[in-house]
Formats: structure tokens, sequence, C-alpha cells
């Protein structure tokens, strides 16, 4: 990864009863955090207009679209929800690629960019810390996606 990248897609993601990282370590969400929420849809996409392009595959975007099932994409809205095998035609990132369902208010998908220096610092660190290979890794921007609590289709919301 090129350590000048402007922008780190940091992923955050949690499932009732099935979590693989202690809520308490998550990138602050919901409350004060500033975040934008999308709720009770079904296989549909909003938007973040990007501060800084991200650089991903040779292309850089100014937008990434996020998906209520899992998924960010960047060309377009991707709205599939049976998680396919890799390679995709679409350019995406997968970090949590299910059949979600947020109708009947079960969870909510949270989402920001941020340039705080505390938290962009602190992605910075981890990144360092998981890839030993960029150690003067600093990011511009930070792009926080949770998928909290969030039911599954077909409006359920008992996991
Ligand atoms: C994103 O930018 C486009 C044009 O640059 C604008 O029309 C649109 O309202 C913006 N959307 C958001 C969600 O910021
Ligand atoms: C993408 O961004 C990089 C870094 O800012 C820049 O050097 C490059 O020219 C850009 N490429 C395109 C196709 O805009």
């Amino acid at each position: 990864m090129d350590q000048s990248c402007l922008l780190l897609l940091y992923l955050l993601l949690s499932l009732q009863n099935c979590l693989s990282v202690p809520i308490s370590r998550f990138y602050s969400f919901a409350g004060s955090s500033g975040d934008q929420t999308f709720t009770n849809v079904d296989d549909q996409a909003t938007f973040i207009n990007l501060s800084h392009d991200f650089i991903f595959y040779g292309y850089n975007f100014s937008t990434v679209f996020i998906n209520n099932n899992g998924l960010l994409s960047f060309h377009q809205a991707v709205n599939g929800y049976t998680s396919d095998s890799f390679p995709l035609p679409q350019t995406l990132i997968a970090p949590f690629w299910a059949d979600v369902d947020t109708r009947n208010g079960a969870g909510t998908v949270y989402y920001r960019e941020t340039t705080a220096s505390a938290i962009v610092s602190k992605v910075a660190q981890d990144v360092q810390l998981a890839f030993p290979g960029q150690p003067s890794f600093t990011a511009k921007s930070i792009v926080i996606v949770t998928w909290y609590q969030v039911g599954y289709y077909e409006e359920n919301n008992d996991k």
C-alpha cells in the first residue's frame, strides 16, 4: 500500500451475538461521534463525497457507496445480498457482506468521514502495527462505517 495514500477506509462491523472485536475496541460511533445513520432499508446504498480521493487499484475515487449489505463500493452502489467469491467485476471492499435488512428498526448502519487528529493518528498506529512493512504509514482522512446490531432478511432482528 502506498504510504502516501490519502485515505484509509477503516471498517468496523458488529452483529449482535457474533462479535469478533469487543465494542469497547471500536472506533467511536453513534452518540456524539457525528455519524450519519442509514436505517430501515433492504438492499439499498447511500454515499459520501470524500474530502480526499481514495486511490484504489489505480483509480482515484471521490465517492464511496455504503451498501446496507455490508459492502463499500466505488463506481456504483452494489445491491447484491449473496457474498460472491472474488475476483468480481465491481470495485468493492467487503467487510461484512450478508443479506442485511434493517427495515422495522432492525439495527443501524452508522457512517462518517473524519479528519479528527486523534482518530487519524490512532488508525495510522493500528495500520503500522498490523502491517510492519508500512512503518511510516499516515492517513489524512478516515471513513468509519459500523453495521450495528443489524437484522437480516426478511425483516428479522433475532440474531
Ligand atoms: C456530492 O456531490 C455532488 C456533486 O458534486 C452533489 O450533487 C451531491 O449533493 C453531494 N452529495 C452528498 C451526499 O454530499
Ligand atoms: C490520482 O491521485 C494521485 C495523487 O494525488 C495523482 O498523482 C494522480 O495523477 C491522480 N490520477 C488521476 C487519474 O487523476
